[in-house]
């Protein structure tokens, strides 16, 4: 009786332990890739990439070293409203957003532990219930002609075109829920 009930505690212990590493890899956050959209724009569809320390949409090649193959596009994940880059642990690459006069809405990454600009936010990223990603609640910038012939992505704080862009437009940032994400060590 004494040994049966043991035995049968023993068993939920283990059926509790062995749970969780069998059925969710550890740290896998939920991945995502972000589109833009923009009816009636050129960067209509256009997916996000990340690169020198920057975030594009349309990029041809982002050159990003990855485990497997880089898809060309930036994969994501958001932690505690953080928005960071799928990449290996020991070197996160995380989002910043700058919406300072200097910045005025410049997103960035930073590397490592870098702590990034004196008036870098961290925090304010989330997807709304049109699955949008947003920055304290509003939507992103894009800005034609930037390098290789890319649109820069910014986000908003109140100039609708930051740092002397022209013809930018208001984008909507669709999540693109990644399965298998690779991990990638963004261009710095
Ligand atoms: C990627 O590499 C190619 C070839 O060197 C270069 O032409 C292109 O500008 C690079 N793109 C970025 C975003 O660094």
């Amino acid at each position: 009786m004494k040994f049966n009930s043991l035995l049968a505690a023993a068993s939920v212990a283990l059926t509790a332990t062995a749970q969780p590493t069998g059925t969710c890899a550890p740290s896998t956050p939920d991945t995502f890739g972000l589109v833009a959209i923009h009816s009636g724009n050129a960067v209509q569809y256009a997916g996000f990439n990340a690169a020198l320390r920057s975030i594009f949409a349309g990029l041809p090649s982002q050159n990003a070293t990855c485990d497997g193959t880089d898809d060309g596009f930036a994969t994501f994940y958001i932690q505690d409203s953080a928005l960071f880059l799928y990449g290996p642990s020991e070197t996160p690459q995380q989002i910043f957003v700058d919406r300072s006069g200097m910045g005025q809405g410049k997103i960035g990454y930073t590397v490592g532990d870098e702590s990034g600009p004196r008036n870098g936010e961290r925090t304010g990223w989330a997807i709304d219930a049109d699955n949008h990603l947003q920055f304290d609640g509003s939507d992103l910038i894009a800005c034609p002609n930037s390098i290789d012939g890319a649109y820069s992505i910014w986000a908003s704080a109140g100039v609708a075109n930051p740092a002397g862009n022209s013809d930018c437009v208001g984008i909507a940032a669709r999540v693109e829920k990644s399965t298998d994400a690779t991990r990638c060590t963004y261009s710095s």
